[in-house]
């Protein structure tokens, strides 16, 4: 399998902790793929129209996006303890988990773009404060339940990882972990996985 993916990205992380959690890393290569939300990467585009990362080109040639349908395709091909949970209350949970996540993530990235790619003079501080409260609800979420996690990692928490590592990477001047002691705490831990470690977005 062929997965387009980005280091920077903590869309393209999620898909990479899970290959690594199923333990199918080593049936997937990597493939770094440069994308701008002003320059189209056409090469990209063949794979996925959204033009957007990551987009996993299975073994029978068929391509998936975005990342909640990688995840959930690449937990279909391991027989450990599964990612999505496959029903309950724990399955909505994990789901509930993933959106909120996913949401804080899609602000975060816009944010990004605003800050690094839009032109100073065209920028807009009232859009930059909505996205930020966005992630800020979340946070204030996240701290509320994370007590409740245990040892718990699902799709839920991958993505939780995700935000507080892409936090630390892209907005370490919002000192996220300020009011978040015990998400910073879980964070502390979480980061030592091998599926975490190994995915830390470059330096
Ligand atoms: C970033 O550089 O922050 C980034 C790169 C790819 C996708 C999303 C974010």
């Amino acid at each position: 399998m062929k997965l387009r993916i980005n280091r920077a990205s903590p869309f393209a992380r999620k898909a990479r902790i899970v290959a690594r959690e199923a333990g199918i890393s080593n049936r997937i290569e990597e493939v770094e793929t440069t994308v701008s939300p002003v320059v189209a990467n056409e090469a990209l585009a063949q794979d996925n129209p959204l033009i957007k990362i990551p987009a996993l080109v299975t073994d029978t040639g068929e391509t998936l996006y975005d990342s909640r349908v990688i995840c959930e395709y690449l937990d279909t091909l391991h027989s450990g303890l599964r990612l999505f949970p496959e029903a309950g209350p724990q399955r909505f949970a994990a789901l509930r988990r993933q959106a909120l996540t996913d949401g804080m993530l899609d602000a975060a990235v816009l944010c990004r773009y605003e800050l690094a790619v839009r032109p100073e003079a065209t920028r807009w501080p009232d859009w930059i404060a909505g996205q930020k409260r966005k992630i800020f609800g979340g946070l204030a979420a996240l701290e509320t339940e994370v007590s409740s996690w245990a040892d718990e990692f699902n799709v839920g928490q991958i993505g939780a990882a995700c935000v507080c590592g892409y936090l630390d990477f892209r907005f370490a001047d919002w000192h996220w972990r300020s009011g978040h002691p015990h998400l910073a705490a879980w964070n502390e831990r979480i980061t030592r996985r091998p599926s975490v470690a190994d995915t830390t977005p470059p330096a």
